[in-house]
């Protein structure tokens, strides 16, 4: 693989700010990154990151940004240009538009301070692909991922010729109708540098069908500039569940699984794994443990609901007001419902890999209720290590949906009642249809692993160089 070059926001290793100011390494709370760095670990690949952070920068400074088999090149933008272009950008900007997130009547609001923030966009997505185009070996196979690096392909396709450049999404597409809301000029100037890779990924043919349909607009293929539809695939990513199960098996997740069975007390358990995330819909989740309770007082007492959260995004307003409002209704429903004895809901926001781990291990239910998502590898991840013959809750509206509804038990993520249902119906299964439910979720997600993913998009890429 010495001549692929994959492309990402986040790289394959962070750091923060040791008690000593010094960089130290720490998790990946965001699936992408930690799913695709075993897949290139020992390869020789390029792997081209933007240093996220004071403690990234100074990081690569001291020659840290390194990792066995794999050649880390970082890019450094200026720090305020890199913070516009994320936060403002990527993040409050096209991930709201791509999960449908947006309050309408308030916002997003699109004023010059915005125009500025898009033209810092453009400027990040111009240094990496200047990274690339210095780095990537003659007629390298390129493998551009996700919104942040939109315009990326298109540029590339310019600068450097030789190579096959693949853009891959692993967020759903913005419905055209929702498209419309960017600005013209900013909806063209996205399309056209995504069209501009040689083929544009999705992890479902929903996502890829959203993406098309704004190219049968023909006032927006003139914004674009683009003729014709450019080329698209559909190829969904999994986990990697060998290094999954060498996790499971680990010590860290042996003495966190002790620490779970002691907080449980032998009740059953419905466990959630997220970002603290908007899109994630972790409020309708407690909403529905709520009416549970209510509606089927047989529960009360005899379930534990564990959320686990991972802190994500915090300088943006909107996720911390969203932190502070999912702690303060897991606070009402344990005042609510909660007796010496039975905490109901147990919340912990943190960046715990191994309580994550030991909670898949050990779910009745795993429930992931998103409002809007371009894969959810939780709902992948659960399958491959839950012990217990644990059932799937999961949302229509997850690109996971798509292939593993023969095994789940699908909800309307919106509806906070047939959400109710759905926990009420997975809690009381009866062991003959968990079993066979469990065996054939794991049979499905085996199918489709991370490592397959990847051959995929070599495929896709190689086949660009050859045509
Ligand atoms: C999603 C995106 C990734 C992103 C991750 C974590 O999975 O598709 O590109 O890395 O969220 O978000 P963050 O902003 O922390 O990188």
């Amino acid at each position: 693989m010495q001549d692929v070059v994959v492309v990402s926001n986040r790289g394959p290793v962070s750091f923060r700010e040791g008690d000593d100011g010094e960089p130290v390494p720490t998790g990946s709370g965001g699936g992408l990154a930690a799913t695709l760095h075993p897949l290139f670990r020992g390869t020789g690949a390029t792997w081209v990151a933007a240093a996220m952070s004071d403690a990234d920068r100074r990081a690569a400074a001291l020659g840290l940004m390194r990792d066995e088999g794999i050649r880390i090149v970082t890019v450094e933008p200026d720090v305020a240009t890199y913070d516009m272009a994320y936060n403002v950008v990527s993040n409050a900007t096209l991930w709201y538009c791509h999960h449908h997130l947006w309050d309408l009547p308030r916002r997003p609001r699109l004023d010059r301070r915005w125009e500025e923030a898009w033209a810092a966009y453009r400027d990040v997505n111009r240094a990496f692909a200047d990274t690339v185009a210095e780095h990537a070996p003659e007629a390298a196979r390129v493998l551009v991922q996700d919104y942040h690096l939109s315009l990326v392909g298109g540029m590339l396709a310019s600068l450097r010729p030789d190579l096959s450049t693949t853009h891959f999404s692993h967020t759903p597409f913005a419905d055209p109708g929702i498209l419309r809301v960017l600005p013209s000029a900013a909806a063209g100037e996205l399309l056209a540098g995504m069209a501009g890779s040689g083929a544009c990924g999705f992890h479902t043919a929903r996502w890829e069908a959203s993406f098309l349909g704004a190219f049968a607009d023909p006032a927006r293929r003139a914004d674009a500039g683009v003729e014709g539809v450019p080329r698209t695939y559909a190829t969904p990513l999994g986990p990697n569940p060998p290094a999954l199960e060498a996790e499971a098996a680990s010590d860290a997740v042996t003495g966190a699984r002790e620490l779970l069975d002691e907080l449980t007390g032998g009740r059953r358990l419905v466990v959630r794994v997220d970002r603290v995330e908007l899109s994630k819909n972790i409020l309708r989740g407690l909403w529905a443990f709520d009416e549970l309770l209510d509606t089927r007082p047989r529960w009360r007492g005899r379930v534990t609901m564990l959320a686990l959260a991972y802190p994500s995004r915090e300088a943006l307003a909107d996720y911390l007001a969203y932190r502070a409002e999912v702690e303060h209704t897991v606070d009402r429903l344990n005042e609510r419902w909660g007796t010496p004895g039975w905490v109901p809901i147990v919340l912990d926001v943190g960046d715990d890999r191994a309580r994550s781990m030991a909670a898949l291990s050990a779910y009745d239910v795993l429930l992931v209720n998103p409002v809007r998502d371009g894969m959810n590898l939780v709902a992948k991840e659960g399958p491959v290590v839950n012990r217990a013959h644990g059932v799937l809750v999961l949302s229509r509206e997850a690109g996971a949906w798509e292939e593993l509804h023969p095994a789940a038990v699908g909800v309307n993520p919106f509806d906070v009642s047939e959400t109710a249902a759905a926990l009420d119906a997975a809690l009381s299964m009866d062991e003959t249809e968990r079993a066979a439910r469990a065996g054939a979720l794991r049979k499905l997600v085996l199918g489709q692993t991370a490592a397959d993913w990847l051959d995929q998009q070599l495929e896709v890429a190689a086949g660009l160089r050859a045509g």
